[in-house]
């Protein structure tokens, strides 16, 4: 049985420009939305803003990963991932969108939109039931803003969505933002969408912007909601009554003032509306199912689950074709075919303009990833060559992981085989670095309390040479060839990449070693010489100290013990190592 709708009030969508902010508890809303996929990494910021967060305010879990309608199951790591996030931030509830985006293994990382057959609805319920239960929970799914429809579409967005909700028995996060995009893109009435909803599953409104790009309305959720949005959500109160409301402001996030008076606009016209509302208890339904294809029915059937997949494959190949629409056309006359029956075409938005929305969209946001965690990457390679190369990894390291945070883990070996590296193959380390201080930022949390020299003090010089030491896990020790010290000096002096080239190409060839770690929530890097790579390396792999003074002495005779116990104490100062650990080695 349906519990109550509980009310929430008005929050906003939480992102990483106010985690600061709401590590200091100054997140002033009644609540927040958070997107499940950026938090399943093991520690860091991330899980501390949303802990603390937590203990403030109710937190919504929102994913955009769950793919409910793709080819495959949502996996089963990917359930465990979020249950284990479910079971830590215990949110107020769980919610995801009505849409598609993974197959074969690979996330595009987008929204698509799926076929509204019988088939779609079938498989959509099924996994929706099967989600529901791993979680233990109901959950919500949100609607999404389309640019394509397809020739084998049989009912409305809203029966459709509706259905499902009643079927299995999920809830319904409305995004009043994506109604007006995929009215205006598609020409339906708002308000017959509204009209569709079954009251008493519609638990979360969203607010968002779009941009009007001439032929079509873009979902690019920047800057305040527009006048049309407002007036869409006034509707909506007055149509379901007290409903919880987020608003969604994802790219050039501004300051929390700003985000924090569209919420308090959501409040003024909450309170204006809300008495007036329907009671929930005497809700009318929407009226059953029923098929009604638009087209004379075709010759196949488009309600078996293989046609549905086989359609969804044209659609991914589509986007994913180097070149888009016109390199379709151009090149593959089978794909073009494929795509000309399957998707609709309008005048003035051809189906390949369409399918170039998808495209465009998902090249700039992998593209995007890419360059938050390969910024040096981009300062040395420059934009036109980094989108290149970008262009190479989402071809030929498609992402294979939930969190786009994560993309780009495929990069390395990319740029190994490239002509950039074959040029200047210190590159390679540079995005190695990179990527392991993208692994750190959120991975296992340093200890509070790292060993410190005095760990050593206690102990008399003749104990020395036997003493082992457990390093922290937050830690990776990178061996380069050149020392890449001179050229992080230069990125950090904001130079010119021409700068970072010169330093780089100059320095000795020989073995070198590139230290990072994390201290609290802060990673840092620092380059080390030979002699005191191999001494590190040796202490962390759990050989004695008498071994690492070994290790760093063999190729540097000239080294005095000192130097080595110097470094120890700046190790320990640095917070690399958690304890003292037995005789027979770590454990
Ligand atoms: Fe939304």
């Amino acid at each position: 049985m349906l519990s109550s709708r509980p009310y929430l009030g008005h929050g906003v969508g939480l992102r990483r420009r106010h985690y600061d902010r709401a590590l200091r508890g100054q997140l002033d809303v009644d609540w927040v939305e958070a997107i499940s996929e950026n938090f399943f990494g093991e520690g860091g910021r991330p899980l501390a803003v949303l802990e603390r967060l937590r203990a403030d305010m109710p937190v919504a879990l929102h994913g955009v990963s769950l793919g409910i309608g793709s080819p495959e199951a949502p996996s089963a790591e990917y359930l465990r991932r979020l249950r284990q996030l479910s079971r830590r931030i215990e949110p107020i509830w769980i919610s995801d969108h009505l849409c598609w985006g993974h197959l074969g293994g690979v996330y595009s990382h987008e929204l698509l939109p799926l076929p509204l057959t019988q088939a779609a609805l079938d498989r959509v319920v099924s996994r929706v039931s099967a989600v529901q239960e791993a979680l233990g929970r109901r959950i919500l799914l949100e609607n999404v803003s389309s640019y394509l429809s397809f020739e084998c579409d049989q009912i409305p967005e809203w029966e459709f969505l509706a259905e499902i909700s009643r079927r299995a028995d999920c809830l319904v996060l409305l995004d009043l933002n994506n109604i007006l995009v995929s009215a205006h893109n598609h020409g339906f009435d708002p308000d017959e969408y509204l009209g569709g909803m079954p009251a008493e599953r519609v638990w979360q409104f969203h607010l968002a912007r779009h941009s009007d790009r001439g032929a079509y309305r873009f979902d690019d959720h920047c800057g305040s909601v527009p006048p049309e949005v407002w007036s869409l959500y006034e509707s909506a109160l007055r149509r379901f009554g007290a409903v919880s409301s987020i608003v969604e402001w994802d790219e050039g996030v501004p300051p929390w003032t700003e985000l924090r008076a569209q919420q308090r606009e959501a409040v003024a016209r909450a309170q204006t509306i809300v008495g007036a509302g329907p009671d929930l208890r005497s809700s009318t339904f929407a009226a059953p199912l029923t098929l009604s294809p638009a087209s004379p029915a075709p010759s196949f059937d488009v309600s078996s689950d293989r046609f549905l997949s086989e359609t969804q494959l044209v659609l991914w190949r589509s986007i994913t074709t180097p070149g888009g629409s016109a390199a379709i056309f151009k090149e593959d006359p089978d794909l073009a075919r494929d795509l000309a029956a399957s998707i609709r075409s309008s005048v003035g938005f051809s189906n390949g303009a369409r399918i170039d929305v998808y495209a465009q969209s998902m090249t700039w946001r992998l593209r995007g990833a890419l360059a938050e965690i390969y910024p040096s990457l981009l300062w040395l390679l420059g934009e036109a060559s980094f989108d290149r190369l970008a262009a190479q990894v989402i071809r030929d390291a498609p992402s294979q992981n939930p969190d786009l945070g994560r993309f780009g883990a495929g990069l390395v070996a990319v740029l190994a085989n490239s002509r950039w590296a074959a040029a200047d193959p210190w590159l390679v380390e540079i995005a190695q670095s990179e990527w392991a201080m993208a692994e750190l930022l959120d991975g296992a949390d340093p200890p509070d309390r790292p060993l410190t020299s005095d760990c050593l003090t206690d102990k008399s010089p003749a104990e020395w040479p036997e003493i082992r030491l457990q390093a922290i896990l937050a830690l990776r020790v990178l061996v380069s060839a050149v020392d890449l010290g001179p050229l992080w000096a230069c990125r950090d002096r904001g130079s010119p990449a021409q700068a970072g080239l010169v330093a780089a190409r100059g320095a000795v060839t020989g073995e070198f070693g590139s230290l990072h770690w994390r201290r609290g929530f802060a990673v840092f890097r620092r380059s080390l010489c030979a002699a005191e790579l191999r001494a590190l390396r040796a202490l962390v792999a759990g050989e004695t100290l008498a071994a690492a003074l070994e290790a760093g002495l063999e190729g540097s005779p000239e080294l005095q013990p000192a130097e080595v116990v110097g470094w120890l104490h700046r190790w320990l100062e640095e917070g690399l190592f958690v304890g003292l650990v037995g005789r027979k080695g770590p454990g």
